[in-house]
């Protein structure tokens, strides 16, 4: 296993492009593993769910070796976690002319991080809405529920790839991670506790899936664990369907005899 990885791509047509941006040895000892991810259009990029304040000299250093952060037009955040939107003052900073994605349900809350964000932040509305990137779109996809009231999954037209935010996140232990998840039935195993309590309901994960299967992304890559692709996409949302989660379970697990 090499847990010391510099930014990956994921997709590449000369003028789309979409990369993971890498990991660190020691972060899991810090707190959990994160994914983020770089789209980049012509001269503008997403960065995609940017991080929490111990990731972001990773993160910068690796968008910065693909194009100058002050291409970044959009910090696209899926929900509010810290894990997410840590290091917002940080990415203000050094991507000047970015502007902050988020659940309009958030918008208010996003002040108590970043003293610079009035008049930056785009509050996205509970039906979602497309972003433009350069020649192309990205999609906020309604993930509300999943775990957070206010979320979103982000989805790359142009690549296909559907960045699904808290769903699909694995925990790994210390001495494992891969980017690809290759074993879908072992892999699952490393996520089922995670959905079953941070997820909240079983309604909203269901209808989820069905909205993605409409999309029919070619990889699903989420903000924790490994990626999807190939027949592991379909088995995925199998999977996600199969489950029970959050209050629909709550009962029988903190009150059960
Ligand atoms: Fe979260
Ligand atoms: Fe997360």
């Amino acid at each position: 296993m090499i847990r010391n990885m510099n930014s990956y791509p994921l997709y590449d047509d000369g003028k789309h492009r979409v990369y993971w941006l890498g990991i660190e040895e020691s972060e899991d000892e810090k707190g959990i593993l994160t994914n983020q991810y770089l789209v980049i259009d012509g001269n503008e990029a997403a960065l995609i769910e940017p991080g929490g304040f111990f990731v972001f000299s990773r993160v910068l250093k690796n968008v910065s070796s693909l194009i100058p952060p002050t291409q970044i037009k959009y910090l696209m955040y899926s929900h509010q976690d810290p894990d997410v939107v840590a290091g917002l003052n940080l990415w203000f900073e050094y991507a000047p002319l970015a502007e902050v994605a988020v659940s309009e349900l958030w918008v208010r809350f996003i002040p108590h991080m970043a003293v610079l964000s009035a008049g930056r932040i785009i509050g996205i509305p509970d039906k979602g809405m497309e972003f433009q990137l350069g020649s192309s779109k990205i999609k906020a996809v309604p993930s509300h529920y999943l775990h957070s009231p206010g979320n979103f999954s982000f989805y790359d037209e142009k690549s296909g790839i559907l960045f699904s935010t808290d769903i699909g996140a694995a925990a790994f232990s210390s001495n494992e991670w891969y980017l690809f998840v290759e074993d879908f039935e072992g892999h699952a195993r490393l996520m089922e506790a995670f959905h079953k309590r941070y997820m909240s309901s079983t309604k909203a994960l269901r209808a989820w899936v069905r909205s993605i299967r409409r999309l029919n992304p070619k990889v699903i890559a989420p903000q924790h664990g490994a990626i999807f692709r190939d027949e592991n996409v379909g088995k995925f949302l199998d999977w996600l369907e199969s489950l029970d989660v959050g209050i629909d379970v709550f009962e029988n697990e903190f009150y059960g005899e």
